[in-house]
């Protein structure tokens, strides 16, 4: 099973400082968590990561034994810079935010064998704790959606990668993860158990988390 690693964020909501996917957490990058992770998985095999195009050289360093490629400005093109290196045998892809290093195994073999049982999408996904209301421009409530219906939705996310690759052909608006494009070429997208330690390291206080996870 092969990864794509999008990791070439300049990860703004962090404030200044390196790229999100070189900040250190805990003594390492929070790309070298995220690689080590995906090496514990017993299915996963080959490991590509979009890097910032500046750091491409400072990443392969970090990961050597993953095939480094440069992002692009969106997620989006990075994630497609990573299909493009992959090589021509591969039928199954994982996609996993580099920010979400503390994925659990289990995890990433849920969506694995999600795939191997015959769906062509899969994610996983948690209740969502909040209520959510949907708000207009001006701040106020315009309705309350049923939280029963909602999920929140991680990575890895996996694919038939002829289904992926097609959707990144023809996608169009920048959407905000893969199973967005897949689900707008009409595929069913499966759901698979996620994890709160799978969360997208996004902001200062969740580095904090994730060093103090990782320090146990
Ligand atoms: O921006 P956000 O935090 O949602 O990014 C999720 C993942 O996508 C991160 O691992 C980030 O490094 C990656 N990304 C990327 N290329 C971009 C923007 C984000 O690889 N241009």
């Amino acid at each position: 099973m092969a990864v794509v690693v999008p990791a070439a964020g300049v990860g703004s909501r962090l404030g200044p400082g390196a790229p999100k996917a070189l900040r250190d957490v805990a003594g390492e990058p929070l790309l070298v968590h995220a690689v080590r992770r995906l090496r514990e998985c017993p299915s996963v095999g080959l490991v590509v990561v979009a890097a910032p195009p500046a750091d491409v050289a400072t990443v392969q360093a970090l990961v050597p034994d993953a095939v480094v490629v440069a992002g692009g400005a969106e997620r989006q093109d990075s994630v497609a810079a990573g299909l493009a290196a992959l090589p021509p045998d591969v039928e199954l892809v994982l996609v996993h935010d580099a920010a979400r290093a503390l994925v659990p195994v289990e995890v990433v073999e849920a969506v694995v064998a999600a795939l191997q049982a015959g769906a062509l999408a899969a994610v996983p996904v948690l209740p969502v704790a909040d209520t959510v209301k949907q708000v207009a421009v001006d701040g106020t409530v315009v309705r309350t959606v049923p939280r029963s219906d909602l999920r929140a939705v991680q990575t890895p996310q996996g694919f038939r990668r002829a289904v992926l690759e097609a959707a990144h052909r023809t996608a169009g608006a920048a959407v905000t993860d893969d199973a967005g494009l897949v689900e707008g070429a009409g595929v069913t997208v499966v759901t698979v158990p996620g994890s709160p330690l799978a969360f997208k390291v996004t902001t200062p206080f969740d580095l904090l988390v994730a060093a103090a996870v990782l320090r146990g």
